[in-house]
């Protein structure tokens, strides 16, 4: 069923687990992982990031995405993540998405709380769940200049109260992109957000989290939606040069896309457990 992710958020937290948010680029990924979701009886994130609306309109991937959900057995959203212009917030709404991130993470304290605000006035009137972004989680690309900014947990705490948002992203050591785990998690600065906010709190850039820290920020914390992007690229991505070079004669891609499905299926199932489903 097609859900945003006010509920699913919320029982996750209740019961100290927390809801993969995945990247997803296409049917099969999408599949993969909705397939992983029924198998554990858990609610699963669909989100669709920068490169993927830019390879493909937000309205195709919601009339995909949102059809896969609708026939699913379990809880599923369909999320606009790291968005960064309030008229493609106004484009996936239209076009039926779930939930969206505002991500004004770039922007002083004031302009990030006015633009979110924005994005919450547009989408709750419809039903639509927003998460937004307090500091800034960094990307692996971003080179030596552009560092991660440690989220304030007092500022966290006043942009969640001014803004109304539905979860809040917090930059608490984790990075973009990073294809080995290895992130130092900064236990203490989360519990402080956790001592003085109640809103649900989203971990970016989970892929480079190792296993004992996922699960324990995922059963012991505040943490109810936990974004994975890069661990399921690389599998898919590398099973599928796989496929393609053992099989030279083989020109049918569907052929070619059977294996990194199952794959991603596999690292899906894997950072379920892992989040406590
Ligand atoms: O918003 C998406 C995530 O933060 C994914 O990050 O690709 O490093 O797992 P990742
Ligand atoms: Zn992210």
């Amino acid at each position: 069923m097609l859900v945003n992710m006010v509920e699913i958020l919320k029982e996750a937290n209740k019961n100290n687990k927390a809801v993969p948010g995945f990247n997803v680029f296409g049917y099969e990924d999408a599949k993969a992982v909705i397939e992983a979701a029924e198998e554990l009886e858990a609610p699963v994130i669909l989100m669709s990031n920068k490169d993927a609306v830019e390879y493909m309109d937000v309205k195709c991937y919601s009339a995909l995405f949102g059809a896969m959900a609708k026939e699913a057995k379990v809880p599923v959203c369909v999320h606009l993540d790291h968005a960064k212009d309030i008229e493609l917030i106004k484009r996936a709404i239209e076009a039926g998405y779930t939930s969206v991130m505002y991500d004004g993470s770039k922007y002083d304290f004031e302009t990030n709380v006015k633009n979110t605000k924005e994005a919450v006035d547009l989408a709750k009137p419809k039903g639509v769940s927003v998460e937004a972004e307090i500091g800034s989680v960094a990307y692996t690309s971003s080179g030596p200049d552009v560092e991660s900014i440690y989220t304030d947990p007092m500022e966290a705490k006043l942009f969640a109260e001014k803004t109304g948002i539905d979860a809040m992203a917090v930059s608490i050591g984790t990075v973009h992109r990073m294809e080995v785990q290895g992130a130092k998690i900064q236990y203490d600065r989360l519990k402080e957000i956790e001592k003085i906010t109640d809103v649900p709190l989203v971990l970016h850039g989970s892929s480079g989290v190792v296993d004992e820290d996922l699960y324990k920020l995922a059963t012991e914390h505040n943490l109810a939606k936990v974004n994975i992007g890069t661990a399921l690229r690389m599998v898919f991505g590398n099973i599928l040069r796989e496929e393609v070079n053992n099989k030279p004669e083989e020109f049918d891609r569907l052929k070619f896309f059977v294996r990194p499905t199952e794959e991603v299926k596999k690292v899906a199932l894997n950072k379920f457990k892992l989040l406590g489903w």
